[in-house]
Parts: C-alpha cells; sequence; structure tokens
C-alpha cells in the first residue's frame, strides 16, 4: 500500500493521535498484507473478531476487497472510532463495526480473521473461541490468525514489555492474559479438521509474531 493510500484511510480517523497510529501501523506491520493474499480470489464476507478500529476492512477495500466485512470488538471506544471512519469514507454498504464480545459471534459464515486478540482471552477460552472461529468458517473461507506464541526467546521478552506499555497506556484495558504455544493453536484446529500453517509474521518489529493460516482439507 502506498503512502497516499495509508494517508487516505489514516485520514478518516478522528485525531492526530489516532491518524499517527493508523499510519504507521499500515506502514510498519505486514499483517494486513498477509491477510490481503490470502483471501484473494475467494470472495466470501469476512468476520474480523477483535478488529480494533477496523483497519482491517479499510485495508482490504483499498486493496480492491469488496466483499462484505464485519468487525466485531468488545471495546466501545474503539468501535465508535471505526464506525465514525466508515461513515467518512462512505463504506457503510459494505463495511459493519459492531460491539461484542468475541463469545458472542453472529450466524456469519465465510473468512474469519483473529489479528493480535488471542492472548487478550484467558487460557481456558482460547481453544472455545478458536473452535467458535472455525464453525463460522465457509467451507472455501480461510481462518486466518496472528499472535504472538510463547517461545524462549528474546522476541518473546520483547513481546511481553510491549504489551506492558500497551496495558499501562489503556489502549488495551486488562492486558494480556496468556500467551499460547503452536501446539495450543494448531491443536484445536487440526482437531477440527483444518490443514494448518505457522509462519513467522514480525515485519520489521521485535516481536514474537506469527502468521496462522488454515482452512478445510479438500
Ligand atoms: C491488538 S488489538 C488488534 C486489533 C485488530 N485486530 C488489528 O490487528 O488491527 C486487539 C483487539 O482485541 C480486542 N479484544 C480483546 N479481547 C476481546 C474479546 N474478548 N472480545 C472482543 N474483542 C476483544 C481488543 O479490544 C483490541 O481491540
Amino acid at each position: 500500500m502506498d503512502r497516499a493510500a495509508r494517508q487516505r484511510i489514516a485520514g478518516l480517523y478522528d485525531n492526530p493521535v489516532q491518524r499517527g497510529y493508523v499510519q504507521g501501523k499500515l506502514a510498519s506491520d505486514p499483517v494486513y498484507a498477509a491477510a490481503a493474499a490470502r483471501l484473494a480470489g475467494v470472495s466470501l464476507p469476512l468476520l474480523d473478531i477483535g478488529c480494533g478500529i477496523g483497519l482491517l476492512g479499510h485495508y482490504l477495500h483499498a486493496q480492491g476487497h469488496t466483499q462484505p466485512y464485519l468487525g466485531l470488538d468488545h471495546d466501545a471506544r474503539k468501535i465508535a472510532a471505526g464506525q465514525r471512519a466508515v461513515q467518512r469514507a462512505g463504506l457503510d454498504a459494505t463495511m459493519r463495526l459492531q460491539q461484542a464480545d468475541a463469545a458472542e459471534l453472529p450466524p456469519l459464515q465465510g473468512h474469519i480473521a483473529l489479528l493480535d486478540v488471542l492472548h487478550y482471552l484467558p487460557a481456558a477460552r482460547q481453544p472455545d473461541l478458536l473452535r467458535t472461529a472455525v464453525r463460522h468458517l465457509a467451507p472455501e473461507g480461510w481462518l486466518i490468525i496472528r499472535n504472538v506464541l510463547r517461545e524462549p526467546n528474546w522476541r518473546f521478552h520483547a513481546t511481553r514489555i510491549e504489551e506492558f506499555f500497551l496495558r499501562a497506556s489503556g489502549w488495551i484495558p486488562g492486558g494480556a492474559q496468556h500467551y499460547p504455544s503452536a501446539d495450543e493453536v494448531r491443536a484445536p484446529l487440526e482437531d477440527a479438521g483444518l490443514r494448518v500453517q505457522i509462519e513467522p509474521l514480525r515485519g520489521r518489529t521485535p516481536f514474537n509474531s506469527y502468521l496462522v493460516v488454515a482452512q478445510a482439507h479438500r
């Protein structure tokens, strides 16, 4: 995505702090491009669980993806900021954002995104959310997860420090609850019959982030 497109998306948000965050995030985080690459060619609605301010939806639309987008997040402030951005973009017909907990998914079947969300749920809720997400996957749909994974390396410790500051700043009230291992993410998906690929996705960050993509066996 070029600079002009990033600036146009950032300009949809309320204030200079949000706009700076959006510009920086779109410029430095490879997750939106990775998701767009997977979703290309399979036209299905997208359910974005823990959507924050809806950046994935705007990124996809700017890349020419026109399928309906529904973003859910339990943080009312982020949803309100995201809804205002959708209105300013004139995208009300294709993008919707709703305040909801990840446990309350609407009856939608399509692609599912879960980007940097899992570790904010307690360990006991994570396999439940993964199994529920699988039930909302269309037969051709992709489940796209990006998450920090628990590993004994310096990147994991750098991530924990970042999460401390995210919580202290109030951006993520409650903060991280449990960092899953690769096996803790993989097992519920494979048990549900999905083929799972896990690969590092760090961009230029020091964080221990991975992309997990899963789809039904065909
Ligand atoms: C790091 S942000 C990621 C936002 C977005 N997925 C992205 O990558 O641009 C994590 C988001 O997960 C949301 N979240 C955490 N726990 C949640 C839950 N139980 N239900 C819904 N949203 C949740 C937070 O409010 C926050 O907006």
